[in-house]
C-alpha cells in the first residue's frame, strides 16, 4: 500500500447522475480505448476479438492473467518497455472480467489517426455488436453493417450494452507537438488556432460514438508534455512553448468541450482524469515514487536501463502507468468501472 496511490483530481460532469445499483455478480465490462502510443498495445483491426480467455484479443495475455509484466509479447507491443495502463486496467486493476479493444495507434492525431481509429476500425467491426440497453433504436440507424451485426456478434463472441461499456480517450499528445513551434511548419498559427479545430474533430467522433450507444466516457487531459526529454533538451523557448500549449488544452479547451459534450448527449456521462496532476505529482518527486530523478531515459526496447521514469525522450516507463492505472480505478468508477465485490 506503500505510496501507491496518487492523488489526481477528476471532475464528473453528466446530464444524469445514475445511482448504481449493486449487482450479485459483475457483469463483462467491454472497454473500448482510442488514443496515441501512450495506450497503444498492438491490437489492430486484423486481431482477434478480444474474449474472456484474451481480454486483449491481442497480444496474449500468457500462461496466467496476472503474467503481463513476464510476457515479452506485451512488452514490444508498447512504449513504455512493459505493459501500459490499458493492460493494466484489463488485468490487474479490473474488477470484473473485462474486455479490452484497444485501437489506439503509435503517432495518433487528430483527425488523421484517431478517425480512422473510430470509423474504420471500431465502427465497422466493433460497434455492430451494440446489443442496445437504453431504449434508443433510432441510435443504430448509422451502424451500415447493422444486417452483418447477427453473425458478426456470433463470430466475435460478445455482445455490449451502453451500460457494460466504457469508452476512453486519451489523444492529443501529437496535436502538441504538430503545433508546437518544435514541429509546425507554420509558425505564425498560435496554439489558440491550431488546436480548435482538432478539438471539434475530436468530438465530432464523440458523437459518432454516441450515435453507436457509447453513453459512458472517460477521458484523460495532457501530461506536462514540457518536462519531456524530447522538449526539455531544446531549451526555453520550447518548454515555455509546449507548458502554454498543455495549459491552454488542459485548463480552458478540454473541459470546456466535454461539459458541452454531456450537456448535449442525454444519457451520457464523462469523468476527466487528470493525468498532467497525477504525472507532475511523481516527477516533482521522482525519488519518493522509486525512480532515480525525472529526467533520465532508456530507449524503447531496451530492457537494461532501470530507474528512469522516461523509457525514451517522450514515454514514460510501466512502472509510471501502472501507478496511474491503479490511480484511474476510483474515477472509472464514477462512470461505470464495477466496484469489487466483497468475497463471501
Ligand atoms: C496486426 O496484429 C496482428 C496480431 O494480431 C499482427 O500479426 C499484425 O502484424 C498486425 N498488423 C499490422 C499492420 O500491424
Ligand atoms: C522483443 O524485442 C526484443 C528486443 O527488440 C527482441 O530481442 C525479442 O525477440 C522480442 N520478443 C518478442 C516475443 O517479440
Ligand atoms: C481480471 O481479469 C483477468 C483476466 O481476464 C481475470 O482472470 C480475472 O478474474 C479478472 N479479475 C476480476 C476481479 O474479475
Ligand atoms: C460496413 O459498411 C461500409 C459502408 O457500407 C462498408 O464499406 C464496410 O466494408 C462494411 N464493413 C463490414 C465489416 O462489413
Ligand atoms: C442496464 O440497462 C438495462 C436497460 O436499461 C437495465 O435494465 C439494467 O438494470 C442496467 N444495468 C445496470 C447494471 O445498470
Ligand atoms: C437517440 O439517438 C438519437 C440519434 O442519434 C439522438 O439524437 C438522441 O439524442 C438519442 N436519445 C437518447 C435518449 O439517447
Ligand atoms: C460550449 O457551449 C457554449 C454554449 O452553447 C458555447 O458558447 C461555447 O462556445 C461552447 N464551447 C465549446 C468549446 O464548444
Ligand atoms: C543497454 O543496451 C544498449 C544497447 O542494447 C547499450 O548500448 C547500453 O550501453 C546498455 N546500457 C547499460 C546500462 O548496460
Ligand atoms: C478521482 O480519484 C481521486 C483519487 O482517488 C479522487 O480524489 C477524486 O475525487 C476522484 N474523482 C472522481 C470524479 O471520481
Amino acid at each position: 500500500m506503500r505510496f501507491l496511490v496518487l492523488v489526481a483530481a477528476a471532475t464528473v460532469v453528466g446530464a444524469t447522475p445514475v445511482k448504481r445499483q449493486q449487482p450479485q455478480s459483475n457483469p463483462i465490462l467491454h472497454f473500448f480505448v482510442f488514443g496515441d502510443s501512450y495506450s497503444s498495445s498492438g491490437f489492430n483491426e486484423t486481431s482477434p476479438a478480444p474474449s474472456i480467455s484474451q481480454p486483449l484479443g491481442f497480444p496474449p495475455l500468457g500462461t496466467s492473467p496476472d503474467d503481463l509484466l513476464g510476457n515479452p509479447l506485451i512488452a514490444n507491443q508498447t512504449s513504455s518497455n512493459g505493459p501500459n495502463w490499458v493492460e493494466f486496467l484489463t488485468a490487474r486493476w479490473n474488477t470484473t472480467t473485462t474486455l479490452t479493444y484497444d485501437f489506439a495507434i503509435s503517432g495518433a492525431s487528430i483527425p488523421d489517426g484517431y478517425t480512422d481509429q473510430a470509423l474504420n476500425i471500431y465502427e465497422p467491426k466493433y460497434s455492430s455488436l451494440y446489443a442496445g440497453d437504453y431504449g434508443n433504436t433510432s441510435s443504430q440507424i448509422p451502424i451500415s453493417n447493422q444486417s452483418s451485426s447477427g453473425s458478426g456478434g456470433e463470430t466475435l463472441g460478445m455482445t455490449w450494452t451502453s451500460n457494460t461499456s466504457i469508452f476512453a480517450s486519451w489523444v492529443g499528445i501529437n496535436d502538441i507537438n504538430w503545433c508546437s513551434l518544435l514541429f509546425t511548419t507554420t509558425p505564425d498559427v498560435p496554439f489558440s488556432e491550431c488546436l480548435p479545430p482538432r478539438l471539434d474533430a475530436y468530438f465530432n467522433l464523440m458523437d459518432n460514438l454516441y450515435i453507436t450507444g457509447a453513453r459512458n466516457f472517460f477521458f484523460i487531459n495532457l501530461p506536462p508534455l514540457q518536462r519531456a526529454p524530447m522538449v526539455f533538451e531544446k531549451g526555453q523557448k520550447i518548454i515555455d512553448n509546449y507548458a502554454q500549449g498543455v495549459a491552454l488544452w488542459n485548463q480552458n479547451l478540454f473541459p470546456a468541450y466535454v461539459r458541452n459534450f454531456t450537456a448535449q448527449h442525454p444519457g451520457s456521462r464523462a469523468v476527466v482524469y487528470d493525468a498532467h496532476s497525477a504525472f507532475s505529482t511523481i516527477l516533482d518527486h521522482p525519488r519518493y515514487y522509486g525512480f532515480r530523478d525525472s529526467t533520465c531515459y532508456s530507449c524503447i526496447g531496451c530492457r537494461n536501463v532501470t530507474g528512469c521514469f522516461w523509457s525514451n525522450n517522450y514515454h514514460p516507463v510501466w512502472q509510471v502507468h501502472d501507478r496511474l492505472s491503479r490511480d484511474m480505478v476510483a474515477n472509472l468508477t464514477a462512470v461505470g468501472w464495477p466496484v469489487q465485490q466483497p468475497v463471501s
